[in-house]
């Protein structure tokens, strides 16, 4: 569906995050129709560029980051694209926007924060001061969104004096890819599995985001976040509320939101008392991945005093009705063994067996929601060893392919989500309160570990990270989802 006449700002439009995500995704979007004729995307940066520079720029971009592209779509693409020199520290430059938001004044007005957060500050303000926020305006954040509680209060106290909460929307890019959507679908358009979603049925959820990659060249930032503040308390724990929370009344942005933030503030606190049981932090050590040598974590950073944690593995517990008693193993890490994400949910086992030893060992049922690579649901079921030879039972999987079932292009995240910010749809964008909540249960486990003498345990790239993360399932006598199936 087209979507309403709109300019788009970028800015950090020289940057990274603009190369291999926005320019590509609102291709393909122009590419697949959505566009209105007049719809522009305003890049902004501090160089010294005439929209044609820029249009260039991003070509070579294009062709870098997008398979098959079609010269036609190319070019109407490339049409759209302004560029205005801005200086964001000295605020040289944003009359130079006014001027040509003002060429459209009635349609939306999408302002893109692709910047460090050190800088929403200032462009918010200088936003306001040119008097270019209006009704028709909204704003988009990118993460980190603050180091703690405390450092996100001053972020969207700074945004949210220019910019009211429903023209903010905060991107977790983790809830625009498809399969975390299917979450949704899956538990909401099926009757199969909401009747047994709790913890009379369900035994443990496992959530792992495992990559294979280092902090590439972002080892500066990486170094002042770590693992938990980086993938914890975003992606991980918005997927976690998807997986949890209560059958929210509509898909209305607040309904959805509302739910989750229930499911965030009922999650029982980690802090000194508990983490040395409920927590592993973990740092790669030098290693093999993808066939090569790899260096440690240290070694890249060039300091060899770092604490940061570059893999982490928590056990949590949502403390309500529905999940009391059932543990939710979150996980997360660079220089995996592979990249993987996706969601188990381990069911209890059969109460009652009729079935005798010969037949072979009955294994619980296993609802496996991949992520990525190779996106899809699986369910694990036994069955019936076919052919003669008696009674003989198997675990076998109900598998649905993405690629197979759907012989479409998946989309990237951004592509729904930078739509959804077009249409004014905030449903897949998190709430101040979420941020919140979700730093109010990070912040008691950061001061744990900055008080305590451990340091992070060494593993070596290209493992599942330290014994002591395996050691957290096996306790409570179960296994990572990934040490069954290797
Ligand atoms: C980002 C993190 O938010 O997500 C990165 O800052 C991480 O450290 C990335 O690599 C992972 O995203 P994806 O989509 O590749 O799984």
């Amino acid at each position: 569906i087209e979507v309403d006449e709109f300019d788009l700002v970028v800015f950090g439009a020289s940057g990274d995050l603009a190369q291999r995500k926005l320019l590509p995704a609102l291709y393909h979007r122009d590419a697949d129709g959505q566009m209105p004729g007049s719809g522009r995307i305003i890049c902004s940066a501090r160089r010294d560029y005439s929209d044609d520079d820029y249009r260039a720029f991003a070509k070579s971009a294009l062709q870098e980051h997008v398979k098959d592209l079609d010269d036609v779509h190319l070019q109407q693409f490339l049409d759209r694209i302004r560029y205005v020199k801005i200086d964001i520290a000295t605020g040289d430059g944003f009359e130079g926007l006014k001027e040509v938001l003002d060429e459209q004044p009635d349609v939306i007005r999408a302002f893109y924060l692709a910047v460090g957060p050190d800088l929403f500050g200032t462009i918010c303000e200088n936003l306001g001061r040119i008097g270019v926020v209006n009704d028709h305006a909204r704003v988009v954040m990118e993460k980190p969104i603050g180091k703690d509680g405390a450092s996100a209060k001053a972020l969207n106290d700074t945004v949210g004096a220019v910019f009211h909460e429903d023209q903010i929307f905060r991107i977790d890019h983790y809830l625009g890819k498809e399969t975390v959507q299917n979450l949704m679908a899956l538990r909401f358009a099926n009757a199969l599995f909401e009747p047994l979603w709790n913890a009379a049925h369900i035994d443990h959820v496992q959530i792992t985001v495992a990559e294979s990659l280092g902090t590439g060249g972002r080892a500066g930032y990486y170094d002042t976040a770590g693992a938990l503040r980086d993938m914890v308390q975003n992606h991980i724990l918005q997927l976690l509320c998807l997986v949890a929370m209560e059958p929210p009344e509509s898909m209305n942005a607040d309904s959805v939101r509302d739910e989750k933030l229930k499911v965030l503030k009922a999650l029982a606190p980690i802090n000194e008392q508990n983490s040395d049981k409920l927590t592993v932090r973990g740092q790669y050590r030098a290693g093999a991945s993808a066939g090569g040598a790899v260096p440690g974590y240290l070694e890249e950073l060039g300091n060899d005093q770092s604490r940061t944690e570059t893999f982490v593995a928590l056990k949590a517990e949502i403390a309500n009705w529905r999940w009391a008693g059932v543990p939710f193993y979150l996980r997360t890490g660079k220089r995996l063994a592979r990249r993987v994400s996706e969601i188990v949910v381990q069911f209890r086992p059969i109460p009652h067996s009729i079935f005798d030893v010969e037949a072979g060992r009955i294994t619980a049922n296993r609802l496996i929601i991949r992520l990525q690579p190779d996106e899809g649901v699986q369910m694990q079921v036994m069955i019936k060893d076919p052919g003669p030879g008696g009674m003989r039972l198997r675990q076998v999987p109900l598998d649905m392919s993405f690629a197979e079932a759907f012989k479409v292009r998946n989309p990237d995240a951004y592509e729904r989500l930078i739509m959804d910010v077009i249409r004014g749809n905030q449903t897949l964008f998190m709430r101040r309160d979420e941020v919140d909540a979700a730093w109010a249960w990070i912040d008691p486990i950061q001061a744990a570990w900055a008080n305590s003498k451990e340091t992070p345990k060494g593993y070596t790239a290209g493992t599942w990270g330290p014994s002591a993360a395996i050691a957290l399932v096996e306790r409570d006598g179960r296994t990572w989802a990934e040490e069954d199936s290797d």
